[in-house]
């Protein structure tokens, strides 16, 4: 065992897990009308429950459905043929030798957060530990002491229900701002009662929810209390009542499960950012651990292998949850207990998953096509008669075909014009923060090579190259070329391409102007700038990264601005030694000063080299960049598809 600690088993309450590796919540997104778990929903769990997870917990059972008014996008125990969902749910993670295990929620003042039907939204009402005014304008009232007495009996009879329908393990939500975290929080509580003021009354009615919980299933059953260990803002509460909140429940539970941060003011302390190291809360969980003696948990942008198991050997916490890395890569936990992590897809921190829902309310990972799509097969089928196929093309759309391709039974040929895998994704290796997308390349390289796919670097896919392999089915995955703009002086010593930035890091001068604002000239800047160089930052359009999903994109634009100096709105028109010169919409001309010049203003599809190949084989498809320059997320879903049609 290479990871000997993070694979022994623990014993929580009576219950014994087969590893440390636990799946955290993530969001309902397949509800029923009448707020059941839809069928995709079980597949979700199942998944995480196949791939070795100790645990996995299934998201937000709103207990109260009376004051907690999102439960359009959360489960309900109140409707008929909810248990019976429940009951497959939990069956289909157990039959994996996972425990099931369920969080109890309540929004609160924030109930309605992930609806999409504003006109709903608007109806409904926001009820908290105190009246006040949310950060968007809706009133909320504070629950009477008749309704707190009601939403404690309501978690007492959902944990009841959930026990019956066999999950093994509930997890009560007393962290990320929710109602109860609003109760703990003496910036959201102003409460003049018994369950405001002091931190023994505002710990009161968490205590007594989950006294109530423990009343409904009994001693022995597994109870978890998910708290952030510190609000992480001025005015919230900080880790030194986060111990004595940890202390407070202790008594009440069989886990502490240490997140961080408050939904009031944004979810990246809480979901960190690809900016923020990796384990960055793990000192809440740690400070927590030497305050109390029940096993305590940790989450937060955690991964690596390595790293899990340093923090279960230095004794910082006794289990580690994983949200999106076990979106990227389900198979994380059995991947470490088979001593492969060098297979381990890697999660980027691209936010994709959770801006997918609150769009479209469905789920999706860039880098894991799977996901949300677990009941239309979670298994690559073998093809029913093995064919020869060709790749062209060894960016990510072309590895992940060629990789499903093989894993089909077909035989084959990867060919990539250049001297190495990984296409657009190799110039990310300069960049820190996205090392794990150009990692991806290289773990996809791995499996390709496993499963048997034989990679032929060098060589360039011509029509006589095609008919001379005698290929049945051609993936065209010719990837895209950067934009060149031809302006005058492009063509300078003083210029590199953004993705050659990799080859050229030691030419880059202290002062730069990246030309181009949209994700790759954002990002490539911010690095820049965190590298201590003087950054301009220059865009054609009103808007910076327009392109960028509604998570990842305010959290970019608050390290643009606080890294580089960005100018929108301005054309460039020449370069010269000093800088670039730039057009603005009036017509004048203004000098963007820099000594470097990045330039980074988009990709062209290779469409040239498409036209040629079309028709050389029976089956040919397209993939990825070649069709239109776009993300990873796209590349490998198209990869995936492409080689289960051959
Ligand atoms: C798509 C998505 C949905 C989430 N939904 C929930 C949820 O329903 N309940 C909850 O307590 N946390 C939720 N979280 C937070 C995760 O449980 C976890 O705390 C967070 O993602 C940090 O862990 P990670 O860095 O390993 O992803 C969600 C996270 C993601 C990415
Ligand atoms: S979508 Fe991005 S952030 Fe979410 S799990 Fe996948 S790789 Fe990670």
């Amino acid at each position: 065992m290479h990871f000997p600690n993070l694979t022994s088993p623990i014993q929580i309450g009576r219950v014994t897990f087969r590893n440390r590796i636990f799946s955290a919540p993530m969001g309902a997104t397949d509800i029923t009308a009448d707020c059941c778990p839809g069928p995709r929903t079980q597949g979700f769990y199942e998944l995480r429950a196949k791939g070795g997870a100790a645990s996995v917990t299934v998201s937000e059972l709103v207990v109260h459905p009376d004051t907690d008014g999102s439960h359009m996008l959360h489960l309900n125990l109140e409707t008929v043929g909810c248990l019976a969902a429940h009951t497959f749910v939990a069956d289909a993670i157990r039959r994996h030798g996972a425990v099931p295990s369920i969080e109890l929620s309540h929004s609160g003042q924030y109930a309605g957060t992930y609806m999409s039907d504003k006109n709903k939204k608007e109806s409904l009402c926001q009820w908290g530990p105190s009246d006040g005014t949310r950060p968007d304008g809706r009133p909320v009232r504070a629950l009477s002491k008749e309704q707190i007495a009601d939403i404690v009996k309501a978690y007492g009879e959902n944990a009841a229900l959930c026990k019956r329908a066999g999950y093994e393990m509930i997890m009560v939500h007393a962290g990320h701002g929710w109602l109860l975290q609003q109760f703990l929080s003496p910036w959201q509580n102003h409460r003049t009662d018994e369950y405001g003021g002091s931190l023994e009354n505002r710990t009161r009615f968490a205590r007594e929810v989950l006294q109530s919980v423990r009343n409904a299933v009994g001693p022995g059953f597994p109870i978890e209390v998910r708290i952030s260990g510190s609000e992480l803002f001025d005015g919230g509460y900080g880790i030194e009542d986060g111990i004595k909140i940890a202390q407070a429940f202790e008594p009440l539970v069989d886990l502490i499960h240490v997140s961080a941060g408050s939904y009031q003011f944004g979810f990246f302390n809480t979901t960190p950012p690809m900016f923020d190291p990796h384990g960055i809360n793990v000192w809440l969980a740690a400070e927590i651990k030497k305050h109390v003696k029940k096993p305590v948990a940790t989450i937060g942008a955690l991964s690596d292998p390595e790293q899990m198991e340093q923090i279960i050997a230095e004794g910082k916490a006794d289990v580690v949850y994983m949200g999106r890395q076990l979106l990227a890569d389900p198979f994380h936990p059995q991947k470490v207990m088979a001593g492969q992590e060098d297979c381990i897809v890697k999660c980027l921190r691209c936010y994709t998953c959770m801006a997918e829902r609150p769009v479209t309310f469905t789920r999706r990972c860039a880098v894991n096509p799977l996901i949300g799509r677990e009941i239309e097969g979670m298994e690559v089928m073998p093809a029913l008669r093995s064919k020869k196929v060709l790749v062209a093309g060894a960016g990510v759309a072309g590895l992940k075909a060629a990789i499903t391709a093989a894993q089909r039974g077909h035989r084959v040929i990867l060919c990539e014009k250049t001297d190495k895998v990984g296409g657009i994704l190799k110039s990310e290796q300069a960049i820190p923060f996205k090392h794990e997308m150009y990692e991806l390349g290289l773990v996809l390289e791995r499996q390709a090579l496993d499963e048997g796919v034989e990679i032929r670097l060098n060589t360039p896919v011509t029509p006589e190259y095609v008919k001379s392999e005698c290929a049945d089915a051609l993936i065209l995955a010719v990837g895209s070329t950067p934009f060149v703009p031809p302006i005058p002086g492009i063509e300078s010593d003083n210029v590199v391409i953004v993705n050659d930035y990799y080859l050229q890091k030691e030419k880059v001068a202290d002062t730069v102007v990246v030309l181009g604002g949209g994700l790759a000239g954002c990002e490539c800047a911010v690095h820049l700038g965190m590298e201590g160089k003087t950054v301009h930052l220059v865009e054609m359009r009103d808007t910076l990264a327009p392109d960028c999903n509604i998570r990842h994109r305010p959290i970019l634009m608050k390290k643009v601005a606080e890294f580089t100096t960005a100018h929108t709105g301005l054309a460039g028109q020449r370069i010269t030694p000093e800088g670039v010169i730039c057009m603005d919409a009036e017509g004048n001309e203004v000098l963007i000063p820099g000594k470097t010049i990045i330039c980074a203003v988009g990709q062209k599809s290779n469409r040239a080299d498409v036209d040629a190949l079309r028709l050389s084989a029976p089956f040919v498809r397209e993939i990825g960049d070649c069709i239109r320059p776009a993300n990873i997320t796209k590349a490998i879903y198209e990869g995936y598809h492409a080689a289960l049609d051959i």
